[in-house]
């Protein structure tokens, strides 16, 4: 084929693409309008006069951790994202439990890390305003605070989450497996409101932060019992996989953007792409024609629109299942109930 017609070829499929998206895209650019299976709302300025300085106080806090330790920007992240998806944003995941037996103690949030960034982020604020921030605000401010401090997108938080009171292991099976394939992540998001676009966007978060090995032991050494891989998975990238993870290895950390997994950039679409998505949830978003083309988009036609669409999906991830007004209660410490 003609360079002239490879080139019109690829405007065309950008033309397509962009309609395409914006035929599923039901977002829009006011943050009021995210309001998916809530009862309340959120607004930018809900502290006002009653805590004047709280985005700065708790910006603050977390440069002074992230600056120190960068890795923990993807630990946060995956924090906000795990609270909002069991019992919406309420910093139920934040909650200890004596018996064991609280989300966090769930299998999936044994590798959360960055506690101790929100608990000084709330202790900082309860220094200045006393029992006025919810941890569940603090928790959204944080992780968004901490994607930006490594050069990530920004997107506005808005405020006025309440902290719910319960926090039960069993909840958290509502988290999506690594395993899943893309039917079943298109209902667990469904479930909270977010559409197959905000799946195929925040799966972007996977181009920071690490897995453990025992996540893909599995996929590259034994996948259907006969010491086989995922034969949708690279061959060559198995290979440097089981270099990084020998088959009785569970613990060493693997990136999961296997190009550049410290900097917030597109990088996942390209591995994803290129079949060198680590989780089968990450490499199954080709098997669905709109999560495809949307990878498509990030990798090849090179639209960049990556930052603004994971901004646009993080607002509306942060209004999962919120409380407001009464519900629930502003914490004192957000590891307990008060
Ligand atoms: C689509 C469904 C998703 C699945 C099945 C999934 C699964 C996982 C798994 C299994 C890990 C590795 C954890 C470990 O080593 O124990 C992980 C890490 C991570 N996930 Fe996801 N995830 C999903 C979506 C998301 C979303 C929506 C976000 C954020 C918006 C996110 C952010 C992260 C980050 C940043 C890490 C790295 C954490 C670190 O380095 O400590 N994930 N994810």
């Amino acid at each position: 084929m003609a360079l002239k017609n490879v080139l019109a070829l690829v405007v065309l499929l950008g033309v397509v693409g962009v309609s395409f998206v914006k035929a599923y895209d039901n977002s829009e650019s006011n943050p009021e309008r995210y309001n998916p299976g809530t009862t309340g709302n959120l607004y930018n300025d809900y502290y006002g006069n009653k805590c004047t300085n709280v985005e700065e106080i708790v910006r603050n806090v977390t440069y002074q951790y992230v600056s120190a330790n960068p890795t923990l920007a993807a630990a946060l992240l995956r924090m906000h994202f795990h609270d909002c998806f069991v019992r919406g944003c309420d910093g139920s995941v934040l909650i200890k439990s004596p018996n064991n037996d609280a989300e966090r103690d769930a299998v999936p949030n044994l590798t959360l890390r960055g506690y101790e960034v929100v608990e000084a982020a709330k202790a900082a604020l309860e220094i200045a305003c006393p029992g006025v921030v919810s941890c569940a605000d603090v928790l959204a401010l944080v992780a968004r605070d901490a994607v930006f401090y490594i050069d990530g997108p920004w997107w506005p938080v808005p405020l006025g989450r309440r902290d719910g009171r319960i926090s039960n292991i069993s909840d958290a099976n509502s988290l999506p497996s690594p395993f899943a394939n893309v039917e079943t992540l298109k209902k667990n998001f469904a479930d909270k409101g977010l559409n197959t676009k905000d799946l195929v966007v925040l799966s972007g978060a996977h181009t920071i932060g690490v897995s453990s090995c025992a996540l893909i032991n599995r996929r590259i050494y034994n996948f259907t019992g006969k010491g086989d891989f995922d034969p949708a998975m690279d061959p060559n990238y198995v290979k440097i996989l089981k270099e990084r993870c020998p088959p009785t290895d569970f613990t060493t950390s693997v990136d999961m953007d296997p190009t550049s997994a410290d900097k917030f950039d597109s990088h996942y679409f390209d591995a994803v792409y290129q079949n060198k998505g680590l989780f089968i949830s990450d490499s199954t978003l080709l098997k669905d024609s709109y999560t495809k083309f949307y990878i498509l988009q990030q990798a090849v036609l090179n639209l960049n629109t990556f930052n603004d669409d994971f901004l646009d999906s993080m607002v509306k991830l942060g209004f999962v299942g919120i409380l407001t007004g009464d519900q629930g209660e502003i914490r004192n410490k957000c590891d307990r109930i008060n």
